[in-house]
C-alpha cells in the first residue's frame, strides 16, 4: 500500500477508468439478474462471495473482472484480465492494486468500493481463493465501507444540515467525508488508524475531494477549529461514549450536531437505550439528545430473538451455527435484553 499515495493525478484518473468499465456495485446484481441492492450485496459481502464469485468468473464483461479483484476477494486468469481497459490495466499494475502470481494469475492488493459514484480503497477483508477463503488482516488495518457506514450515512444525509464543516471522527476509508460532507466547504477526517488515513487520502484523490485526513485518537484530538457537523461510526459502544465524555464538546460549533453511530447490548440492569445512556454519559442533561434505532438492521436483535434464542439469516453479529450458540450463551450469561443499532445526534444545550 505504500507506493500510490503521492500520486493524485493517476488516482484521479484511476476513478474515471473505473467509471468508465462501469464499475459500479449496482452493476453487480444486474450481471448476475438477482434483484438484490447495493446495500445488501455491501452488507455482507463475504457471504455474496461464497455463493456468487463462481458465476462472476463466467462473465465476460470488464466489470466483472473488477468485481473479482476487488470486491469478491477472487483471482483471473491472464486472459480474463485481458478483457480489462490497456490503460486501466497498466495503471492497475503501476499504482500495485494488483500482483501477478506464479501461474499468471492476478490478484488484487486493495478491496475497492463503489458507492453512490465514489470509489473507496481499503485493505481486503477476506481472498476468496481455489484453496476457498482466507483472511489475513493487516494489523490497523483500514476496513472497506459496510452496513454500518451506509446506516450512518442514512442518518447523516437525513438530517439534511448544511454547514461550514465536518468531521469524520474514524474516518475510515472516508466513506462519510467524502459521500456526506459535499455541502461543507471544510472537511477532516481523524483515524487511530496511520492506514486508515493513508487510505482515506488516497481515495480524496480518486474521488476529487478537497478533505483533509490525520491520525489521531477520539478520546484525546485536539483541533483549533470546531465543527458544524461531526460524524462517528464508532468501532464499538465503549469507544463511542468515550469520545463523546471527553473531546467531543469541544470539538463541536455551539450550535453544531454530531451523529454516532453503534451498536450496544441493553443489559437487564440498564433496562433500556436511556438506562445506559445514562450510566455512560454522566452530563446527559447538558446536552439535546436524540436517539434513532433501527430494528431491521444486521446489529440488532430484539427482546424476543433473545428470548427465543433466534438470530435472523442476515445478522451480522454472529456467522455460522456454532459461533451462534457460543454467542446466545454468552447473551444470556451477561444478562442481555436486547442488541441494537443505535444512532445518537447529539447538541450542546
Ligand atoms: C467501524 S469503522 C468506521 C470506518 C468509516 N468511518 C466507515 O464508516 O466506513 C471505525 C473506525 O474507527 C477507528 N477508530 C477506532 N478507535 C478509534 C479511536 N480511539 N480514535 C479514532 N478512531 C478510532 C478505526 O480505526 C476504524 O477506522
Amino acid at each position: 500500500m505504500d507506493t500510490f499515495w503521492a500520486e493524485r493525478d493517476s488516482l484521479g484518473r484511476l476513478g474515471a477508468l473505473l467509471r468508465a468499465a462501469n464499475y459500479r456495485t449496482d452493476q453487480l446484481p444486474t450481471l448476475l439478474a438477482l434483484d438484490t441492492s447495493s446495500d445488501t450485496v455491501l452488507s455482507d459481502i463475504g457471504r455474496f462471495s461464497l455463493y456468487h464469485l463462481g458465476e462472476v468468473s463466467l462473465i465476460d464483461d470488464p466489470a466483472a473482472v473488477l468485481f473479482e479483484l476487488f470486491l469478491l476477494g477472487g483471482q483471473v486468469q491472464a486472459e480474463r484480465w485481458r478483457l480489462l481497459a490497456p490503460e486501466l490495466a497498466a495503471l492497475l499494475v503501476d499504482l500495485g492494486l494488483v500482483t501477478i502470481l506464479p501461474d499468471r494469475e492476478r490478484r488484487g492488493t486493495v478491496a475497492i468500493t463503489e458507492y453512490q459514484d465514489g470509489f473507496f480503497l481499503s485493505d481486503r477483508l477476506f481472498e476468496h481463493g481455489p484453496d476457498g477463503f482466507t483472511r489475513d488482516w493487516p494489523d490497523g488495518g483500514c476496513m472497506p465501507p459496510h452496513a454500518s457506514s451506509i446506516e450512518l450515512l442514512r442518518g447523516v444525509e437525513d438530517l439534511d444540515l448544511p454547514g461550514r464543516s465536518f468531521l469524520d471522527m474514524g474516518c475510515g476509508s472516508g466513506f462519510l467525508s467524502q459521500l456526506a460532507a459535499s455541502g461543507h466547504p471544510q472537511r477532516v477526517g481523524v483515524d487511530i488508524g496511520a492506514r486508515s488515513v493513508a487510505y482515506a487520502t488516497a481515495n480524496a484523490a480518486i474521488n476529487g475531494v478537497d478533505a483533509r485526513y490525520v491520525v489521531g485518537d477520539c478520546t484525546t484530538y485536539t483541533d483549533p477549529a470546531t465543527y458544524s457537523r461531526i460524524a462517528f461510526n464508532a468501532p464499538d459502544s465503549t469507544t463511542a461514549f468515550a469520545f463523546i465524555n471527553t473531546t467531543l464538546r469541544d470539538l463541536l460549533d455551539q450550535r453544531g450536531v454530531a451523529q454516532v453511530w453503534f451498536d450496544t447490548e441493553i443489559t437487564a440492569a440498564d433496562g433500556s437505550l436511556d438506562g445506559l445512556l445514562r450510566r455512560m454519559i454522566p452530563d446527559r442533561d447538558s446536552w439535546h439528545l436524540s436517539t434513532a434505532t433501527d430494528s431491521s438492521s444486521p446489529f440488532t436483535l430484539s427482546r424476543d430473538m433473545v428470548r427465543d434464542r433466534w438470530i435472523p439469516p442476515h445478522s451480522l453479529l454472529a456467522v455460522g451455527r456454532a459461533e451462534r450458540a457460543a454467542y446466545l450463551d454468552a447473551l444470556a450469561e451477561r444478562e442481555v435484553l436486547e442488541v441494537q443499532s443505535v444512532l445518537l445526534s447529539l447538541r450542546a444545550s
